[in-house]
Protein backbone atom coordinates (compact mmCIF):
# COMPACT_ATOMS: atom_id res chain seq x y z
CA UNK A 1 0.00 0.00 0.00
CA UNK A 2 2.97 2.47 0.90
CA UNK A 3 4.61 1.82 -1.95
CA UNK A 4 1.36 2.39 -4.53
CA UNK A 5 0.80 5.48 -2.33
CA UNK A 6 4.35 6.75 -3.24
CA UNK A 7 3.83 6.05 -6.97
CA UNK A 8 0.48 8.01 -6.79
CA UNK A 9 2.50 10.48 -5.64
CA UNK A 10 5.08 10.92 -8.13
CA UNK A 11 2.52 10.52 -10.89
CA UNK A 12 0.87 13.46 -9.83
CA UNK A 13 3.95 15.84 -9.19
CA UNK A 14 4.52 14.92 -12.68
CA UNK A 15 1.51 15.47 -14.05
CA UNK A 16 1.32 18.57 -12.60
CA UNK A 17 4.28 19.18 -14.10
CA UNK A 18 2.93 19.06 -17.05
CA UNK A 19 0.06 20.89 -16.54
CA UNK A 20 2.12 24.00 -14.90
CA UNK A 21 1.80 27.17 -16.84
CA UNK A 22 5.08 28.20 -17.34
CA UNK A 23 4.77 31.60 -19.27
CA UNK A 24 6.33 30.85 -22.55
CA UNK A 25 5.68 29.80 -26.76
CA UNK A 26 5.22 26.08 -25.43
CA UNK A 27 1.79 26.45 -23.83
CA UNK A 28 0.40 29.33 -27.07
CA UNK A 29 -0.93 27.81 -30.02
CA UNK A 30 0.96 29.36 -32.54
CA UNK A 31 -1.72 28.15 -35.55
CA UNK A 32 -4.41 30.13 -33.59
CA UNK A 33 -1.72 32.89 -33.36
CA UNK A 34 -1.41 32.87 -37.00
CA UNK A 35 -4.94 32.77 -38.39
CA UNK A 36 -7.18 34.05 -35.56
CA UNK A 37 -4.94 36.86 -33.39
CA UNK A 38 -2.58 38.25 -35.84
CA UNK A 39 -4.83 37.23 -39.23
CA UNK A 40 -0.76 36.20 -41.07
CA UNK A 41 -3.51 33.81 -43.49
CA UNK A 42 -4.79 37.45 -45.05
CA UNK A 43 -1.56 37.22 -46.94
CA UNK A 44 0.46 34.30 -46.36
CA UNK A 45 -0.47 30.57 -47.54
CA UNK A 46 0.15 27.66 -45.54
CA UNK A 47 -0.05 24.65 -47.94
CA UNK A 48 1.28 21.76 -45.26
CA UNK A 49 -1.89 22.60 -42.96
CA UNK A 50 -4.06 23.28 -46.07
CA UNK A 51 -4.28 26.89 -45.23
CA UNK A 52 -5.00 29.79 -48.00
CA UNK A 53 -4.14 32.83 -48.40
CA UNK A 54 -7.54 35.09 -47.89
CA UNK A 55 -6.25 37.87 -50.30
CA UNK A 56 -6.54 37.35 -53.85
CA UNK A 57 -3.70 40.88 -54.16
CA UNK A 58 -0.92 39.38 -55.94
CA UNK A 59 0.79 42.83 -54.85
CA UNK A 60 -0.11 42.20 -50.85
CA UNK A 61 0.00 38.35 -50.99
CA UNK A 62 3.79 36.99 -48.83
CA UNK A 63 5.16 33.88 -49.86
CA UNK A 64 3.75 30.37 -48.96
CA UNK A 65 4.97 29.64 -45.41
CA UNK A 66 5.24 26.45 -43.40
CA UNK A 67 9.04 24.20 -42.34
CA UNK A 68 11.91 25.75 -40.82
CA UNK A 69 12.05 29.27 -40.76
CA UNK A 70 15.85 30.06 -41.68
CA UNK A 71 15.75 33.88 -40.66
CA UNK A 72 17.15 34.35 -36.88
CA UNK A 73 14.25 34.92 -34.43
CA UNK A 74 16.20 39.06 -33.87
CA UNK A 75 16.07 39.38 -37.54
CA UNK A 76 12.56 38.09 -38.09
CA UNK A 77 11.06 40.52 -34.92
CA UNK A 78 12.77 43.55 -36.16
CA UNK A 79 11.22 42.75 -39.89
CA UNK A 80 7.60 41.62 -38.63
CA UNK A 81 7.69 44.67 -36.51
CA UNK A 82 8.75 47.25 -39.54
CA UNK A 83 11.57 47.56 -37.31
CA UNK A 84 14.03 46.02 -40.10
CA UNK A 85 14.59 45.11 -43.64
CA UNK A 86 15.09 41.66 -44.52
CA UNK A 87 16.75 41.72 -48.17
CA UNK A 88 16.29 45.48 -48.16
CA UNK A 89 12.75 45.32 -47.90
CA UNK A 90 10.63 45.80 -44.74
CA UNK A 91 7.27 43.41 -44.11
CA UNK A 92 3.98 44.69 -45.20
CA UNK A 93 2.18 44.29 -41.74
CA UNK A 94 3.56 45.49 -38.62
CA UNK A 95 3.28 42.42 -36.10
CA UNK A 96 2.36 43.99 -32.96
CA UNK A 97 2.67 40.80 -30.65
CA UNK A 98 4.57 39.30 -28.29
CA UNK A 99 8.19 37.75 -28.83
CA UNK A 100 6.61 34.53 -27.40
CA UNK A 101 3.38 35.00 -29.91
CA UNK A 102 6.06 35.21 -32.71
CA UNK A 103 8.32 32.49 -31.33
CA UNK A 104 5.06 30.22 -31.09
CA UNK A 105 4.25 31.12 -34.48
CA UNK A 106 7.54 30.39 -35.57
CA UNK A 107 7.81 26.90 -33.79
CA UNK A 108 4.14 25.77 -35.47
CA UNK A 109 5.12 26.51 -39.12
CA UNK A 110 9.06 25.00 -37.81
CA UNK A 111 6.57 21.83 -36.72
CA UNK A 112 4.92 21.74 -40.29
CA UNK A 113 6.33 19.69 -43.76
CA UNK A 114 7.91 22.30 -45.99
CA UNK A 115 6.32 22.07 -49.07
CA UNK A 116 7.72 23.27 -52.13
C1 LIG B 1 -0.66 42.44 -45.55
C2 LIG B 1 -0.05 41.19 -45.95
C3 LIG B 1 0.76 40.42 -44.93
C4 LIG B 1 0.41 40.04 -43.65
C5 LIG B 1 -0.89 40.29 -42.91
C6 LIG B 1 1.54 39.30 -43.13
N1 LIG B 1 2.55 39.22 -44.06
FE1 LIG B 1 4.33 38.30 -43.84
N2 LIG B 1 4.94 38.99 -45.66
C7 LIG B 1 4.14 39.67 -46.56
C8 LIG B 1 4.91 39.96 -47.75
C9 LIG B 1 4.40 40.68 -48.99
C10 LIG B 1 6.21 39.45 -47.51
C11 LIG B 1 7.42 39.57 -48.45
C12 LIG B 1 7.43 38.48 -49.47
C13 LIG B 1 7.88 37.22 -48.79
O1 LIG B 1 9.09 36.99 -48.62
O2 LIG B 1 6.99 36.46 -48.38
C14 LIG B 1 6.19 38.81 -46.20
C15 LIG B 1 7.25 38.14 -45.63
C16 LIG B 1 7.17 37.37 -44.48
C17 LIG B 1 8.20 36.49 -44.00
C18 LIG B 1 9.54 36.24 -44.65
C19 LIG B 1 9.37 35.11 -45.61
C20 LIG B 1 10.70 34.75 -46.24
O3 LIG B 1 10.91 33.56 -46.41
O4 LIG B 1 11.46 35.65 -46.58
C21 LIG B 1 7.74 35.91 -42.87
C22 LIG B 1 8.44 34.87 -42.01
C23 LIG B 1 6.42 36.46 -42.63
N3 LIG B 1 6.09 37.34 -43.64
C24 LIG B 1 5.65 36.14 -41.55
C25 LIG B 1 4.42 36.71 -41.26
C26 LIG B 1 3.70 36.48 -40.03
C27 LIG B 1 4.16 35.57 -38.90
C28 LIG B 1 2.56 37.21 -40.11
C29 LIG B 1 1.49 37.37 -39.06
C30 LIG B 1 1.96 37.83 -37.75
C31 LIG B 1 2.58 37.90 -41.40
N4 LIG B 1 3.73 37.58 -42.06
C32 LIG B 1 1.58 38.74 -41.86
C33 LIG B 1 2.82 40.05 -46.36
C34 LIG B 1 2.11 39.89 -45.18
Amino acid sequence: MKLNAGILVVLAALAAATLAPTASAEELDGKTLFTETHKCNMCHAVPAAEIEAKTTSEKMKGSDLGGKVEVDFKTLAAYVRKAGELDGESHKKEFKGTDEELQAIIDWLGSLEAQE
